[in-house]
């Protein structure tokens, strides 16, 4: 067996949900992606890591930074990643191989930051950062989420479940056993996982909203994507 084959896991998750989790592929192996490589490991999961070429390129960090976690091509994190988190600027979005993730529960932790992603047309276009990588991956079962946490709290802020501090992040997608699967999963990671509905509500929890911003509980969480209304377009 190759080491990144995907084998049917024992993890708990919600009844209902597209199943067991049991190897966590992730597109992108910079600051977001190894923060969440590190987490995933800690929280049991087989991690497979990719950048955009050789994974030759990115064996020495993904030792250093995510020791445990494998270096794989995308095609091998996408095809063995019972969940794929895409951690590369929204900006090269396009560069992903929509086949690689047709049927794939797909993680969007991407943002657009204006200085580092430049003009895209595409955006502005879209209702939602997520409802135009969705367009662009029609097959995918997309979930934002993972993209309102600095890459430096995902391991810091975690909790155990049931402190009353615990930190919430929101899930939102159009796949509903995707969306549970998902959070099952931010569970996992130390999170209390707030459902936000639609892939739309991600709009909510894009950069320079009150929830992009500020660091929730569930209850204020809650009240936010509440109050939050879903544009109808940008
Ligand atoms: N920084 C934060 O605290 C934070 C928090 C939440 C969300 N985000 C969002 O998360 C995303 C990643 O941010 P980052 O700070 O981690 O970026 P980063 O450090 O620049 O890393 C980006 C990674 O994506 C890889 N990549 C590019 N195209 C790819 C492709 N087609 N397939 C697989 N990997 C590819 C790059 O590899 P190559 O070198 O091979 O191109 C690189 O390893 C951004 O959208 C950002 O807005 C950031």
């Amino acid at each position: 067996m190759q080491p990144w084959t995907s084998t049917p896991g024992s993890a708990g998750v919600p009844p209902g949900s597209a199943g067991p989790v049991h190897t966590v592929g992730i597109l992108g192996a910079g600051r977001v992606g190894t923060a969440v490589a590190r987490q995933a490991l800690r929280a049991g999961y087989r991690v497979l890591v990719a950048a955009s070429g050789d994974p030759g390129a990115i064996e020495l960090i993904v030792e250093v930074m995510a020791p445990g976690a494998t270096a794989v091509t995308a095609a091998e994190a996408a095809g063995a990643g019972d969940v794929v988190v895409l951690s590369l600027p929204l900006r090269k979005f396009d560069t992903l191989d929509p086949e690689s993730l047709r049927g794939k529960v797909v993680v969007d932790a991407m943002n657009y930051w204006a200085e580092t992603d430049g003009d895209m047309a595409a955006l502005a276009e879209a209702p939602s950062s997520s409802q135009m990588v969705q367009a662009f991956l029609p097959g995918a079962r997309l979930v934002k989420t993972l993209n309102h946490i600095g890459y430096h709290e995902v391991e810091s802020d975690h909790r155990p479940p049931g402190v009353p501090d615990r930190r919430a992040l929101a899930v939102a997608g159009d796949d509903r056993e995707a969306r549970a699967t998902v959070m099952d999963v931010v569970e996992r990671l130390g999170y209390d996982a707030v459902d936000a509905g639609p892939l739309a509500a991600g709009a909510a929890l894009e950069p320079g909203t009150a929830i992009f911003t500020g660091r929730h509980d569930r209850a204020a969480l809650e009240r936010l994507l509440e109050r939050a209304p879903v544009p109808a377009a940008r």
